[in-house]
């Protein structure tokens, strides 16, 4: 992964119109969360490899963390471990998702159990039985995304217009992990001062105050056509929801949140934040199933804060 990190702005690109500075990480001040926490599943999109670039440009000290488009949660962990979150509200709008997190905050022990059953093995034909049943039960539901997340073609998510999941199976190692129970605990104990929900981001960040941190991690402007991965859920995610999401970003600014947001490198981002602090991290990201598609990106960042003592 490079390490090189710009500052790029368009042409049409006016001065940053930053209002905010916040303290600088100083290390005494460091307070490490004393459980190391990881992801529970695997997420198109995720953070996780991101994090070295990005970590310096997260605010260190702030009221409440939202992340309104949460996924598999990298960037929350990380902080979490870190002891920089005391409050949180995490949504998503994929309710098969959150039902994960709600069943691994309010009923851990049932759901290890279940994963414990004997039933959730790495092998073609259980992987297509489990993935065609009927479920109405949230622990048995929450137990066969782990499972399929484990199993399934590079961990992707995608319904057809039925909403039934049809990523085919992923040919991993028989004895692949489907789950690690201690961390299943730990982010079970984490979750306890969280709120969880499905709602959409410009209702999910509402109540958010002045001295809040806001992260917005959508799925991305496409770079071409064919690169846009809209299937998260069975409604897509266009430009029409590029643009409310930046108005949204804008009202939080005027409310006195931190807010950040990362998408791709698209010119149309410089057009939607202008006013706003934009980076550009060069990363190798494993976003697209295409082999071609697997080298080098780069990622924007969008602040409306800057970390005091920085250019
Ligand atoms: C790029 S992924 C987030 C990745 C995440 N940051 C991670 O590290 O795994 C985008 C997420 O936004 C969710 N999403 C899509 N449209 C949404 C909406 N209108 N409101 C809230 N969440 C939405 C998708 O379900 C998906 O999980």
């Amino acid at each position: 992964m490079s390490k090189k990190v710009d500052s790029e702005k368009s042409k049409k690109h006016k001065q940053p119109r930053i209002t905010q500075f916040v303290p600088e990480l100083k290390d005494t001040e460091k307070s490490p969360y004393y459980l190391e926490l990881k992801p529970i599943l695997k997420w198109v999109g995720g953070k996780r490899g991101l994090i070295p670039h990005y970590d310096k440009f997260f605010p260190v000290s702030f009221k409440r963390y939202y992340e309104p488009f949460f996924g598999g949660g990298a960037v929350f962990f990380h902080l979490l471990t870190k002891g920089r979150i005391q409050k949180a509200k995490l949504s998503d709008i994929n309710e098969e998702l959150l039902n994960v997190y709600i069943i691994i905050k309010t009923s851990v022990e049932a759901l290890i159990q279940e994963l414990k059953s004997g039933k959730y093995i790495n092998d073609k034909e259980v992987f297509y039985n489990i993935r065609a049943e009927e479920l109405s039960d949230p622990i048995l539901r929450a137990a066969r995304l782990i499972y399929l997340n484990r199993t399934c073609y590079n961990g992707l998510y995608r319904v057809n217009k039925q909403g039934k999941f049809n990523v085919p199976y992923g040919k991993y190692p028989k004895n692949v992990r489907i789950f690690d129970e201690k961390n299943m605990r730990n982010v079970s104990e984490s979750f306890q001062n969280v709120v969880l929900t499905t709602d959409d981001f410009e209702e999910a960040v509402k109540d958010a105050k002045k001295g809040d941190f806001v992260y917005f991690d959508p799925p991305y402007v496409p770079l071409t056509d064919t690169a846009y991965f809209t299937d998260y859920t069975s409604e897509g995610f266009g430009i029409k929801e590029q643009e409310r999401l930046a108005k949204v970003f804008r009202e939080l600014d005027k409310r006195g949140c931190l807010v950040m947001g990362s998408n791709s490198s698209a010119s149309i981002i410089w057009e939607l934040y202008e006013g706003f602090d934009i980076q550009t991290v060069h990363a190798k990201r494993y976003i697209s199933c295409d082999p071609n598609g697997r080298g080098g990106v780069k990622e924007t960042f969008i602040r409306n804060y800057k970390i005091n003592g920085e250019e």
